[in-house]
């Protein structure tokens, strides 16, 4: 039986063996302390870039890679399974140096730090010393709700949270009830890493994490990733059509998950088999999305946010003097992309607005701006903070237009060249990658899977949408190429004075740090906060506010500025 196995030099065959980058490298890796999956994805990667890999540990491997802590260990494990010795030109080798080869496409020399140690010389002060390490990694611990963490829009783990957005956004396409729980159980753990201040190397910086603590899922891909430097349950699905085509088509101004699988279901893979199978049941908002689909989901710059805002000052202002018109969401955190422009507009003198929603439309109509207009009357009461239903108080009562707005290129270009002329303005590209993007949720689909209120957008992983866009190019003959303007999401608010700084603080956002702050107010301070305002159910008192701090105050809560909103 032994001299069966014995010299058994038969390698792998499923490497292609022109396909190997690395001749004179023969990796064998101990199965021990490695779950299976995991060590497929490993030798898969590892051939992918060019390795060879070894099933059968034999005198041909040149490098044995383990998790076991030293040469012993290894030497004793492979010597029940093996009649000759391992030669001593083999190196025996910790994980980190699979990683650090996989993270540079090349066969690393071998030096001492990849070495075995030959045992544990001083097992108790070597436990000691991995405690101090572990210790210094997890000094970091993060706060209980996302709202009382600071949370920047650059941070370290991008890498980890795109992941798990991917995650997120799946379980939400997937819109059931126990889909929509799993997203937000993503959706939190990605929060509790964009938090994070460092970036994550090793498990036990996460491993006590609040909002991650119960999440083998998300933890199991932080540890592929950590591992393999990708999740293959990621890319998976990343890369699978169903999801390609459903990212695609929620990318449709007015088309939700619901109604992306109603189209994916009848067929439809393209934009052009949409317009083909649903041409007499689309509705006003898909027919634009369709219509200019490009063009929104093309990110807008800040620049064009900014001459956006301008061109609807200008006009608030000459109906309304003294109207104020200012930019919120993602841009007034710091982001340099957004997928739409949010308005707050407001007058210093209470009410005052209140009949401008219709003025400035005509006006902007008349100027032929407005390409698509939604709009819903002011239906604020306070007796909203009284309602049984709690969450049904978190929804924004404001006069509001959700719009398409026509921005002329030549004044998008003028602002270019301005902006090319003005020296500290930074573009780096990559930042469009990394924008974020939403949607509008399709309003019947009535699944938004975080119970947000309908008409809330949801967010979008622009770069995996991107991706999408060119895997699937759409018909791009009537799209907006030869149109003298840009199609922009564009939504106006209209705000009495008194409630600015609730509006201010809603439509800021993030999403999911209201979503948090929200929480935090109702279970930590039996408040009910809304765009509106902060209604303490102790007292039965409306509380007020002269800006966002105050509201903070009212909370007991750190303030944060808008750009650490960014969860
Ligand atoms: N919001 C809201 N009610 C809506 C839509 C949005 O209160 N019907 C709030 C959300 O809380 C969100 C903020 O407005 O935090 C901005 O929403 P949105 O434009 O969707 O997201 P941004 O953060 O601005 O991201 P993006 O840059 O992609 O636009
Ligand atoms: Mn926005
Ligand atoms: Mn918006």
């Amino acid at each position: 039986m032994l001299s069966h196995k014995k010299k058994k030099l038969k390698l792998e065959t499923s490497t292609d063996i022109s396909s190997i980058r690395f001749r004179n490298v023969t990796i064998f890796i101990i199965p021990i302390r490695i779950q299976r999956l995991r060590l497929e994805h490993m030798k898969k990667l590892a051939r992918r870039k060019g390795f060879e890999i070894t099933d059968i540990m034999s005198e041909n491997v040149t490098h044995i890679v383990s998790e076991l802590k030293t040469k012993n260990e290894v030497l004793e494990h492979v010597a029940d399974k093996l009649v000759f010795t391992v030669p001593s030109s083999c190196e025996i080798l910790s994980m980190q140096w699979f990683v650090d080869c996989m993270e540079t496409e090349s066969a690393l020399p071998v030096t001492d730090k990849y070495r075995l140690p030959s045992e544990r010389k001083d097992e108790d002060k070597n436990e000691s010393s991995t405690d101090e390490r572990n210790v210094e990694k997890t000094e970091y611990k993060n706060a209980k709700y996302a709202c009382q963490r600071s949370t920047p829009f650059h941070h370290p783990n991008r890498k980890l949270t795109d992941a798990l957005e991917v995650l997120e956004k799946h379980a939400e396409f997937l819109t059931d009830d126990q889909n929509n729980a799993r997203a937000l159980a993503f959706r939190k753990a990605t929060a509790a890493l964009k938090a994070y201040p460092s970036e994550i190397k090793m498990m036990n910086q996460v491993e006590n994490l609040k909002d991650l603590k119960g999440g083998q899922h998300c933890k199991q891909v932080i540890q592929e990733i950590l591992d393999e430097g990708f999740c293959s349950e990621v890319e998976r699905i990343a890369g699978s059509e169903w999801y390609k085509v459903i990212l695609m088509f929620t990318g449709v101004f007015g088309c939700g998950p619901v109604t992306a699988k109603k189209w994916f279901d009848k067929g439809c893979r393209s934009l052009e088999d949409v317009k083909k199978h649903f041409v007499n049941s689309l509705s006003r908002e898909q027919k634009i999305g369709i219509e200019y689909y490009s063009d929104l989901n093309t990110p807008v710059r800040q620049k064009e946010a900014e001459l956006i805002r301008q061109i609807v000052c200008d006009e608030a202002v000459r109906i309304l003097p003294e109207t104020t018109v200012t930019i919120t969401g993602g841009f007034s955190r710091g982001k340099e992309y957004g997928h739409d422009v949010d308005l707050l507009i407001s007058h210093p003198e209470e009410s005052k607005e209140a009949d401008l929603l219709h003025k400035l439309l005509n006006k902007l109509k008349s100027l032929n701006l407005l390409l698509y207009t939604s709009t819903k009357e002011n239906n604020y009461s306070e007796s909203m903070y009284s309602t049984t239903e709690p969450r049904k108080g978190h929804m924004d009562h404001y006069a509001r237009c959700f719009s398409v707005f026509k921005l002329s290129k030549s004044a998008a270009a003028v602002s270019d060249i301005n902006d090319v002329n003005s020296e500290n303005k930074k573009n780096s590209l990559d930042n469009i990658s990394k924008a974020k993007q939403s949607t509008e949720k399709d309003i019947s689909d009535n699944a938004l899977c975080l119970n947000e209120p309908i008409g809330e957008q949801s967010i979008r992983d622009q770069q995996i949408r991107e991706q999408s866009i060119r895997d699937q190019p759409i018909n791009k003959s009537d799209t907006t190429i030869t149109n003298c303007f840009f199609a922009r999401r564009v939504d106006l608010i209209f705000v009495p004075a008194s409630q600015y700084p609730f509006a201010l603080l809603g439509w800021t956002g993030s999403r999911m740090f209201i979503r948090s702050i929200r929480d935090y107010s109702r279970k930590e301070k039996n408040m009910i906060l809304t765009s509106h305002g902060l209604y303490d159910k102790t007292t039965n008192k409306l509380l007020t506010a002269k800006d966002e701090r105050e509201i903070f105050q009212h909370l007991c809560l750190e303030y944060r500025e808008p750009g650490e909103r960014n969860c």
